[in-house]
């Protein structure tokens, strides 16, 4: 139906740290050159727009028209014709059309059609938080729930992406280290493409729902006597010895595949920005992918300002909260982290350069909470009946420091992005409920504070009597 459907995306990649911008990348996905990240720019889009580069994360060649397939690449970047596009498909019965990511593929590096491997990902639901608003001291707030994608995380997002790049290499086994999710993610995506997965994850340190997914998608998974960071390092060796494909966010097509996330959450605002957006940061793939989003869809003029992108740390891992905070970015001090938000158990995050640089291009702020105020936050998120693991929970702890501190107003709109799903962490929620989470640890005097959060099961005779009894005692302290 229209003018941007068949035009095949023209994507180069670049390094974020000397600009080299070499013709394929490495196993290790870093520059050959200075050893920093890659990423992907589109030399084809036509931003003319006079703001363009000036906070540019991904500024081809501004102003230059580019023929792409005998057509001016004008009309491919045409923003009313891809809003309509991309609205058309959500009616479509075509698979890769109904995908939240494949969807917005204009956006995207092209892979051909014949090597996605997609699970329907994305079409996450954007929900309004009520209580948690209440809580928060502000009138307009909304989650964006990346729980709700088909391995419950919002990895799925750019491993459909990054698994059908494999596939077009044709890889036969693809790795991660991981923390939970992206290795869950990725043996899904890898089962679905007929590869093979392995996964490294710390011993003892990610949740028992994670586990058993990547068990069930049938990766081989190694369980490292080490931390999240040791399983980096030790994949990044085993990369340079065996043709193993990295499905890693240092990976830039993992990056390109998150951008989805905010650009249907701005269809879903019907394009108009909130003034904030909140993540939680551990790798710094997430918030770099939807910060880069972000400044793309104002060059291409789908959205006409930026909100402010902010990204919160446990403080337990808060490694990139300090650099930012004591070392005003110019540094990055690794640390060995600690936190019972698993997910975000990370001492030396990837993609911090990139991080650093969203928080720059937006104006967003970093902040670091405590154990206690993410299991409070959890259980509130909970309570407006939506629920998410604990890392997802340090947005809504963060927003009210932001909010204490007067960075975010009461009158703001401000979405969280939810990452995972309620049910990947049971044991942290039922451990919290039953008031154990903190026993024997430092925060335990610090936790009555969120003692009026939680809902212990009760465990009666069964006996009719007995629970009018606890139906009456519960009415009475609603
Ligand atoms: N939230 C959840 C639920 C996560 O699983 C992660 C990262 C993050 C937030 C942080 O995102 O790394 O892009 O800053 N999990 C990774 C994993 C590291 O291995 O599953 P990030």
């Amino acid at each position: 139906m229209s003018i941007a459907q068949n035009i095949e995306t023209i994507a180069k990649l670049r390094c974020i740290g000397c600009g080299a911008a070499p013709d394929s990348a490495g196993q290790d996905f870093r520059c050959t050159a200075c050893g920093d990240l890659l990423e992907f720019f589109f030399p084809g889009w036509n931003l003319d727009s006079p703001a363009s580069g000036q906070h540019s994360i991904a500024s081809g060649a501004p102003g230059v028209p580019v023929r792409l397939n005998g057509r001016d690449a004008r009309s491919s970047t045409d923003p009313a014709a891809l809003k309509s596009l991309w609205l058309s498909r959500r009616t479509s019965r075509d698979a890769l059309d109904q995908s939240g990511v494949w969807r917005f593929r204009e956006l995207l590096p092209h892979i051909p059609e014949e090597h996605a491997i997609t699970l329907r990902e994305g079409n996450t639901p954007l929900y309004q938080l009520p209580r948690c608003a209440r809580a928060a001291d502000v009138e307009d707030l909304h989650a964006k729930h990346q729980g709700m994608n088909p391995t419950a995380s919002f990895k799925d997002t750019g491993m459909t992406f990054a698994a059908s790049s494999a596939h077009q290499q044709e890889f036969r086994w693809v790795a991660c280290a991981s923390t939970g999710n992206t290795s869950a993610s990725m043996a899904a995506y890898a089962a679905r493409g007929n590869m093979h997965s392995l996964v490294l994850i710390p011993d003892g340190k990610i949740s028992w729902g994670k586990l058993s997914q990547s068990l069930d998608y049938g990766a081989l998974t190694c369980q490292l006597r080490t931390d999240f960071d040791g399983c980096v390092r030790i994949l990044n060796e085993l990369v340079r010895q065996k043709p193993v494909y990295l499905l890693n966010s240092v990976n830039p097509y993992r990056i390109e595949g998150q951008k989805t996330a905010a650009i249907e959450l701005m269809e879903q605002l019907a394009w108009e920005p909130p003034e904030h957006i909140i993540v939680p940061g551990g790798n710094l793939g997430n918030s770099s992918a939807i910060g880069k989003a972000l400044v793309e869809m104002r060059e291409l003029k789908l959205i006409s300002r930026l909100p402010k992108l902010s990204i919160i740390q446990a403080k337990g891992a808060n490694p990139f909260y300090r650099s930012v905070r004591e070392f005003g970015g110019k540094k990055l001090e690794p640390m060995t982290a600690d936190t019972l938000a698993t997910a975000i158990r990370i001492g030396n995050p990837a993609s911090w350069k990139k991080a650093l640089r969203v928080l720059q291009a937006t104006g967003g702020e970093v902040e670091q909470v405590t154990e206690v105020e993410i299991a409070a936050a959890k259980a509130e998120i909970g309570a407006d009946g939506i629920g998410c693991e604990p890392a997802s929970a340090v947005t809504l702890a963060g927003l009210k420091k932001l909010r204490r501190s007067g960075f975010v107003k009461p009158g703001e709109s401000v979405v969280l992005i939810l990452t995972g799903h309620l049910l990947k962490d049971p044991d942290f929620t039922i451990k919290f409920h039953r008031g154990d989470l903190f026993a024997g640890m430092p925060d335990e005097t610090e936790s009555a504070k969120a003692k009026y959060l939680q809902r212990a099961p009760v465990v009666l005779d069964a006996d009719l009597g007995a629970v009018i009894a606890a139906l009456d005692a519960a009415e009475r302290n609603s």
